[in-house]
């Protein structure tokens, strides 16, 4: 039987695994225009804010060896102009599209993700692991206020929601706890990785910010343990894995490890039509390991 890519995440049904992560497809629509949607399960919209962004200044993107800084700064145009301008072009696309609410306290939050579901979007991510906002602190380094955060717009929405996390958390198993706890539908693990670099000749950091994100294939060991790690202590959580997917053979390790589906960023710069590509490389992987439904592979990593 040819290999069925359909999954699940809590109460989401996806037509495949693959989902366009957060601030690497733009606002989808105009990264729409070059990409072929019908090989992704969902896409997700760059991050809001309840106000306007400016975002940092240049350079806000660096290359690494591997992989790639960024310090944007959730550059947005915030909700209310997002929805008025942004959400419009979103109909009718070949995917569902997923909103991405960000913010500096727990209103904040719960002005953006009503505004997204407003929008029509279908489900939200609560972006607590941004490594760029001025004051250095990450929701997701805190159980108690990313548990806040997320109880307050799940009550808020009747949107799925998921929250998601930093690989440099601490405690990556309590706050996913936490989270599932106050009621997300699922958990993305992970975005970036707090990164530096330096120009040697000048001195100064890669990136106007100094620390920022550090993405692409670097991290995937990162996110991994993190998908890991919280799904051996809570199999019952819906996982979204992100970091360095490049391959179909990356997305099945992350199933494996636990995760219900799978996100893509950094590889759309290089390649934005990506999702043709890892989908028949998932296909073909699947057919070689006699795997008819991820589902049956999922957490299924043994021990030595
Ligand atoms: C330039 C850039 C901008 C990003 N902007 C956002 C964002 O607005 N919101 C968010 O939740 N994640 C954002 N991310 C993180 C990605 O969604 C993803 O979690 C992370 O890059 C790890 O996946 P990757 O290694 O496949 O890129 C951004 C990443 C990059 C590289």
């Amino acid at each position: 039987m040819a290999p069925d890519v359909a999954v699940g995440l809590g109460p989401l049904k996806l037509s495949t695994p693959l989902i366009a992560a957060s601030g690497t497809v733009g606002s989808v629509w105009e990264w729409a225009t070059v990409a072929e949607l019908e090989h992704y399960g969902a896409a997700v919209a760059k991050s809001v804010s309840p106000e306007p962004w400016a975002g940092r200044q240049p350079p806000r993107v660096a290359p690494t060896r591997v992989g790639m800084l960024n310090g944007i700064g959730i550059q947005n145009p915030g909700i209310d102009s997002w929805i008025n301008e942004v959400s419009p072009q979103l109909r009718g696309l070949e995917t569902s599209v997923w909103g991405s609410a960000v913010a500096e306290d727990v209103s904040g939050f719960v002005a953006v993700a009503q505004g997204l579901e407003r929008a029509g979007m279908s489900a939200v991510e609560i972006n607590l692991s941004c490594p760029n906002l001025e004051d250095g602190a990450l929701f997701s380094f805190s159980a108690q206020r990313s548990a806040e955060v997320i109880a307050e717009v799940s009550e808020a929405v009747s949107l799925p929601v998921g929250a998601k996390l930093s690989p440099n958390t601490p405690d990556i198993v309590g706050v996913a706890r936490a989270c599932a706890e106050s009621g997300a539908d699922f958990l993305v693990l992970t975005n970036t990785a707090l990164g530096f670099g330096i120009d040697i000749i000048t001195r100064k950091p890669l990136l106007s910010g100094g620390v920022g994100g550090y993405s692409g294939p670097g991290i995937k060991p990162l996110s991994l343990r993190c998908v890991h790690e919280v799904h051996q202590a809570l199999p019952d959580v819906q996982i979204v894995g992100c970091g360095g997917v490049m391959t179909g053979r990356d997305i099945i390790e992350y199933v494996i490890a636990g995760a219900n589906a799978v996100a893509a960023g950094t590889l759309h710069f290089s390649e934005p039509n990506a999702g043709r590509r890892l989908i028949a490389e998932l296909k073909a992987e699947m057919g070689r390991l006699d795997v008819e439904q991820l589902s049956s592979i999922r957490g299924s990593v043994g021990q030595w």
